[in-house]
């Protein structure tokens, strides 16, 4: 093994910082290290790879100002005398993206779990891509669509193998999948189901991000670039499911006129189980011409976008190699395990890129 040091600076630990930090960071390889772990208001530094008592190690710490545990990446990043240094971005914060083109500059590759930074504006995402090309750094971002699913690796071999791809379509929203199939199981209406997904924790606190696409108009973004294609978020249409006297109320309000769900989307919502129905996202590429939709769709209870298990993702690769049949990827792709499998995955990538 080569002597390469990297150092690592962890952004976010909850659900997938956590399990990473306490399953996978007692795996990392040798050379390379933890030197910071930053939470919204705290943070450890100088931790010199020693992070085994984590948790009980931030119980010691005090409280900052969300703009000081920033600034300290930073600092961290300027203090660190390792040849290569890493950011994983592991917060849901959509603001940590406008951080990455300095801590870029202050020599870190990036990885994210973060969605923010691969769906930003088509303007934002081209600053960080020519951040990234004149410092010469990596960003990997693999579990940003389908958590551990090989989604983008399977586009980035694909392109490896010369292949043109013209279209990807998936179902990227675990949570609109859950509301739809309890949905179409039951005699229940949609707005139960929307409720009772809010309270087994399946929605954003939010749901509205979930009801309105905005979550998978994200996922076809990073997936479109991945594949090569110049898009917007702005670009994908997006069926709302959420009436449009719903969209701008406050929350509590939401909540208490939930039932007008039901009578708006009831010329789409199929109640026939021989019709399965999902929301599904398709971003393609046709005479150069790029078109993103997200919409809910019925497909024949045969196809693969009906027969998989409630809650997995699945995605299709149409291009010239698989042009007959596509290229599938499916399987569970929402979880911290996977999640943080993947990350690891992503920095083992990174370390053996900066040893070759
Ligand atoms: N869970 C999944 O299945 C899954 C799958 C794929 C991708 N992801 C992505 O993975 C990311 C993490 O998800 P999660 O479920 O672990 O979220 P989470 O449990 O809410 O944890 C977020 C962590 O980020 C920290 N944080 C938030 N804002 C911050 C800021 N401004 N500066 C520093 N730290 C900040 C939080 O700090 P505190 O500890 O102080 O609150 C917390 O530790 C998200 O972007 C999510 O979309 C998750």
């Amino acid at each position: 093994m080569s002597q390469t040091n990297l150092g690592i600076i962890v952004v976010g630990a909850g659900n997938v910082g956590g399990y990473w930090l306490d399953n996978f960071a007692p795996e990392l390889p040798v050379g390379a290290e933890i030197v910071a772990i930053v939470r919204s208001t705290r943070y450890l530094t100088n931790c010199q790879g020693n992070v085994s008592n984590w948790r009980e190690d931030f119980s010691n710490t005090t409280q900052h100002s969300p703009a000081d545990a920033l600034a300290v990446i930073l600092q961290q990043l300027e203090a660190c005398s390792h040849p290569h240094k890493v950011v994983l971005d592991l917060t849901a914060d959509e603001r940590i993206r406008h951080h990455y083109t300095d801590w870029i500059a202050a020599g870190a590759h990036i990885i994210s779990a973060n969605k923010y930074a691969g769906a930003s504006s088509n303007q934002d995402y081209q600053k960080l891509r020519a951040a990234l090309q004149q410092h010469q750094r990596h960003w990997l971002a693999n579990t940003t669509v389908g958590a551990g699913l090989p989604i983008q690796a399977a586009i980035q071999e694909r392109l490896r193998g010369n292949d043109t791809i013209h279209k990807i379509s998936g179902l990227c929203s675990g949570s609109l999948s859950w509301i739809l199939r309890q949905f179409q199981a039951s005699d229940k209406a949609f707005s139960y189901w929307v409720k009772q997904a809010a309270e087994l924790g399946y929605t954003e606190p939010d749901p509205r991000q979930d009801l309105g696409g905005h979550d998978v108009a994200r996922k076809l973004t990073i997936l479109a670039r991945e594949a090569g294609w110049t898009i917007d978020p702005n670009d994908v249409q997006l069926q709302s499911l959420v009436p449009p006297e719903l969209r701008q109320v406050d929350l509590s309000q939401f909540w208490q006129q939930i039932n007008k769900l039901d009578a708006y989307l009831q010329p789409w919502l199929e109640t026939d189980s021989a019709k399965p129905m999902d929301y599904l996202g398709t971003v393609a590429l046709t005479n150069g011409q790029l078109t993103a939709n997200a919409e809910l769709t019925s497909f024949a209870a045969d196809s693969l976008f009906a027969t998989v298990r409630t809650g997995d993702s699945a995605f299709q690769i149409y291009s010239d190699h698989y042009c007959e049949g596509p290229l599938t990827v499916q399987g569970p792709g929402v979880g911290a395990a996977l999640t943080a499998s993947g990350v690891h995955s992503d920095v083992l990538t990174l370390f053996s890129e900066l040893n070759s």
